[in-house]
């Protein structure tokens, strides 16, 4: 008989649930994404969020079990992330997931919402296959957490390197709106920069000697630029505004992947890492799928793009490995919007 954790997500604008069985094999997916309600504000409004759970999460929790084939009463545990992430928009899941439990006497497992980016690479098929074993090295870049964290073993982790101002993903989205771009930025960037000409030189903050971040300085390197040639607020008469968004849409994607990259990899050598596992928004990014692995010599496991971005199955795997470990949470847990990771 297998182990079926049903995971609840509602950190951020995704309502997600899914299903995953012994912590590897995906059973459900689904996202109830708000990027709509959002995108005419340019970014996440929590109140709207939060009330955009309340109605969604129950449809969302019922394709869940009806995709995998299950009924609620299948389910040996719940997962749901607990932090960190927007407060209102954590509480509805929480308190979704404590009803669950308490109804249906299983578990209640909170997990962190980025660990839960981790585990997403134990439901790639190239992890089943090859696994490398511990330590990893770890790239967690999403929306508002760029970190470089070595796991020594399940649960075990060391934050070793973080940005220092923007999240990479916040960058991205940032730069998008400088070049007009629609909002989430980062598929928007990818997609304007898709074949253009990406040499338009743009710094990077090496940070030398540590394995931090830094992306402020490159997306206001980019602002000048886009305010020197005549493209920001408002594009002047004359200006190749389609070929000019290009270029230096491309110029910043590269810019961001070769710090990233080189960061991660450093990481790996000097942590002597077995392996490279990547998660978060920003790794569904294409550029930087490639680039990694092409630089690297280790094994690289990066969960396919939908699997990048929030969702429920991320958070079940993870639960799973908690649920093995006897690691249950009490059902007066309350949420955590900063919980830190390593
Ligand atoms: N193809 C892509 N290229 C670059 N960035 C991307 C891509 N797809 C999504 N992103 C970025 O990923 C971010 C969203 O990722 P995610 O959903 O993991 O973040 P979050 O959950 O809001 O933040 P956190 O995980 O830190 O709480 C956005 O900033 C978005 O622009
Ligand atoms: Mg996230």
């Amino acid at each position: 008989m297998s182990v079926n954790i049903l995971g609840i997500e509602t950190s951020c604008d995704e309502t997600a649930a899914g299903v995953v069985a012994d912590g590897r094999v995906l059973m459900s997916n689904v996202i109830s994404s708000q990027i709509d309600l959002h995108a005419k504000y340019g970014g996440v409004v929590p109140e709207l969020a939060s009330r955009q759970h309340v109605r969604d999460l129950i449809p969302v929790l019922e394709q869940a079990a009806t995709d995998a084939d299950l009924s609620l009463e299948d389910m040996d545990a719940i997962a749901v992330t607990y932090g960190p992430g927007l407060a209102g928009s954590l509480i509805t899941g929480v308190n979704a997931a404590k009803a669950i439990s308490y109804s249906l006497g299983i578990p209640l497992i909170g997990v962190n919402h980025l660990e839960g980016h981790i585990y997403a690479s134990w439901l790639t098929k190239t992890e089943l296959e090859k696994d490398p074993g511990f330590p990893l090295a770890c790239l967690v870049a999403s929306g508002g957490h760029t970190d470089l964290l070595l796991m020594e073993g399940h649960g075990k982790y060391k934050l070793v390197g973080r940005t220092r101002d923007d999240a990479a993903g916040e960058a991205f989205d940032k730069a998008a709106r400088i070049l007009g771009l629609g909002f989430p930025g980062g598929p928007e960037i990818q997609r304007v920069s898709a074949g253009a000409n990406g040499e338009e030189d743009l710094p990077r903050a090496w940070m030398k000697g540590t394995l931090d971040f830094s992306f402020s300085g490159i997306k206001t390197a980019l602002l000048h630029i886009a305010q020197d040639r005549g493209l920001y607020p408002s594009p002047e008469n004359g200006v190749d505004t389609e070929r000019l968004i290009r270029e230096l849409a491309a110029a910043f994607q590269e810019s961001v992947v070769d710090v990233l990259s080189a960061k991660l990899i450093e990481m790996a050598s000097k942590y002597k890492a077995n392996g490279l596992v990547l998660g978060g928004g920003v790794t569904a990014n294409a550029r930087l799928r490639k680039e990694i692995t092409k630089r690297s010599h280790l094994p690289v496991i990066i969960p396919p793009p939908i699997l990048c971005t929030d969702n429920g199955a991320m958070i079940a795997a993870c639960g799973y490995f908690q649920y093995e470990r006897g690691d249950q949470t009490p059902m007066n847990i309350d949420v955590n919007p900063g919980l830190p990771l390593g």
